[in-house]
C-alpha cells in the first residue's frame, strides 16, 4: 500500500496461477476451516479467548491463521475471521455457543427489523479484519498467497432471520413469502456492505477472494436463480468495476455455493474466476457445465478424512486425477470437521502434490 513498506514477494503462487488458467508447479491445495478445531494448538488457544475476541485481535488471529502452515505443506492461506462478523458491524448481536454454534438473539424477524440495522459505519466497525489481513501479509513472508472472505447476501440473511443456523431455513422461507420486497431491500442492503467489506479486505492486502454462499443448499434451482444470483453478480461486477476505476489490481474471486450444483452453468456465466463444488457434484459433469474457462475448487467429501489412510490417499488421488491439473485447486467440499485425524490432512496434501 501506499506510503508503507511493500508486501514480501510471493514465493509460491500456484494457487493465483491456478485461478487464472495458468501453468502450475503443482495443483495447489488448501482447505476450508483449515484453521480450527481439529488442530490441538487452536483449542489451546480457544481456552484463552473467546471466539470473537481472536477475529478481533489481529495477533491472534494471524496466530490462528498461521497455524495450520506450521503443520502442512498448504499453498493458500485465509485469514482468520467469520462470515457472522458482517452482521455484528450492522449492530446484531452475535455469540458463539460451544457445541451450537452462532447465536444472535435478538433475529430479524419483521421487515421494521431492518430498522435497527446500523449500516453507516459499519465497514468502519470491521477495520479490525483489514489489520489482520495486513500484518499476516508480513508474518507470511510471500510463502503463499492470502485468501479473503465473506458470507454472501442470502447466506448471511438466513442467520440473522432465524437467529443463528438452521436445519430448514424455514424462517428465512417465510420472508421471502410474506415481504419478497423486504427480502430484496434486505439483500440489497447486505450486497453493499459485503462489496465496501471486499474492496477493504483487497486493499488490506487480500491476494484472493471467496464467497461463501453456504445456505444455497436450502433453495431450489428457481429460488437460487431469484434470491442468490442476482446479488452474486452485482457483488463480483461491482467490485472488479470498483477496484479498476481506482487502479487497483483486480484478485480472483471464488464463489462456493453450497448445495447449488444444480447451477453451475448459471454460476459460470457470473464472471468468479473459480468456482468451488461441494462432494456431491461429479468433477467431469462440472467442467462440462462450466466450459473451460474456470478454475474449480473441491471437492472431497469431508467426511472421507476418517477413512483409513490408503483409501484416503486413494480418494485424493482419484479426485485430482478426475479434475487434472490446469485450472484446479484441490480443497474440501466443505469445511474440515473438529475430529478430523491430524494425519489425514497431512495425507491430503501430500497425495494432491503426488497426485500428477
Ligand atoms: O477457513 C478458515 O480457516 C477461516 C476461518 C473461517 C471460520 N468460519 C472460522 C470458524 C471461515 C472461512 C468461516 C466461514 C463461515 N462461518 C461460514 C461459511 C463456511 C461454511 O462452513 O459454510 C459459515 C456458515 C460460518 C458461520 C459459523 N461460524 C458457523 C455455522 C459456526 C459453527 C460451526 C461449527 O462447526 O460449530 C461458526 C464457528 C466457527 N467459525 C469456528 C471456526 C474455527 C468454530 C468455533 C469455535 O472455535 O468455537
Amino acid at each position: 500500500m501506499k506510503g508503507t513498506k511493500p508486501f514480501p514477494p510471493l514465493k509460491n503462487d500456484n494457487l493465483l496461477r491456478a485461478a487464472r488458467g495458468e501453468v502450475v508447479d503443482r495443483v495447489p491445495v488448501w482447505v476450508m476451516r483449515q484453521a480450527g478445531r481439529y488442530l490441538p494448538e487452536f483449542q489451546e488457544l480457544r481456552k484463552q479467548h473467546d471466539f470473537f475476541t481472536v477475529c478481533r485481535t489481529p495477533e491472534l488471529a494471524c496466530e490462528v491463521t498461521m497455524q495450520p502452515l506450521r503443520r502442512f505443506d498448504l499453498d493458500a492461506s485465509i485469514i482468520f475471521s467469520d462470515i457472522l462478523v458482517i452482521p455484528q458491524a450492522l449492530g446484531c448481536t452475535v455469540e458463539m455457543h460451544a457445541g451450537v454454534g452462532p447465536v444472535l438473539p435478538q433475529p430479524i424477524t419483521t421487515p421494521e427489523d431492518l430498522k435497527r440495522l446500523t449500516v453507516d459505519g459499519a465497514l468502519s466497525r470491521l477495520s479490525y479484519v483489514g489489520e489482520a489481513i495486513t500484518m499476516m501479509r508480513y508474518k507470511l513472508d510471500g510463502r503463499v498467497p492470502l485468501i479473503g472472505f465473506s458470507g454472501a447476501p442470502w447466506t448471511l440473511m438466513g442467520y440473522m432471520v432465524e437467529g443463528g443456523g438452521s436445519k430448514t431455513l424455514s424462517k428465512a422461507k417465510d420472508w421471502i413469502k410474506n415481504y419478497p420486497d423486504d427480502t430484496k431491500l434486505f439483500l440489497n442492503l447486505l450486497t453493499d456492505v459485503v462489496i465496501d467489506y471486499l474492496e477493504m479486505q483487497v486493499k488490506a492486502g487480500a491476494q484472493m477472494l471467496q464467497i461463501f454462499e453456504s445456505s444455497a443448499e436450502h433453495l431450489t434451482k428457481e429460488e437460487f436463480l431469484i434470491w442468490a444470483v442476482p446479488y452474486l453478480r452485482r457483488i463480483r461486477d461491482e467490485l472488479v468495476d470498483r477496484l479498476t476505476k481506482k487502479v487497483i489490481p483486480v484478485v480472483p474471486i471464488t464463489l462456493f455455493a453450497k448445495g447449488a450444483g444444480h447451477s453451475l452453468k448459471e454460476q459460470s456465466e457470473l464472471g468468479y474466476d473459480v468456482i468451488s463444488l461441494d462432494w456431491t457434484v461429479d468433477p467431469t459433469e462440472a467442467r462440462a457445465q462450466v466450459g473451460p474457462n474456470i478454475t474449480l475448487q473441491g471437492n472431497l467429501d469431508p467426511q472421507d478424512m476418517y477413512r483409513d489412510p490408503e483409501e484416503l490417499r486413494t480418494l485424493a488421488t482419484e479426485m485430482v486425477h478426475k479434475f487434472g491439473k490446469s485450472r484446479y485447486i484441490a480443497n474440501l467440499g466443505h469445511g474440515i470437521t473438529p475430529q478430523t485425524p491430524i494425519t489425514s490432512m497431512e495425507i491430503l496434501v501430500e497425495a494432491v502434490h503426488k497426485a500428477l
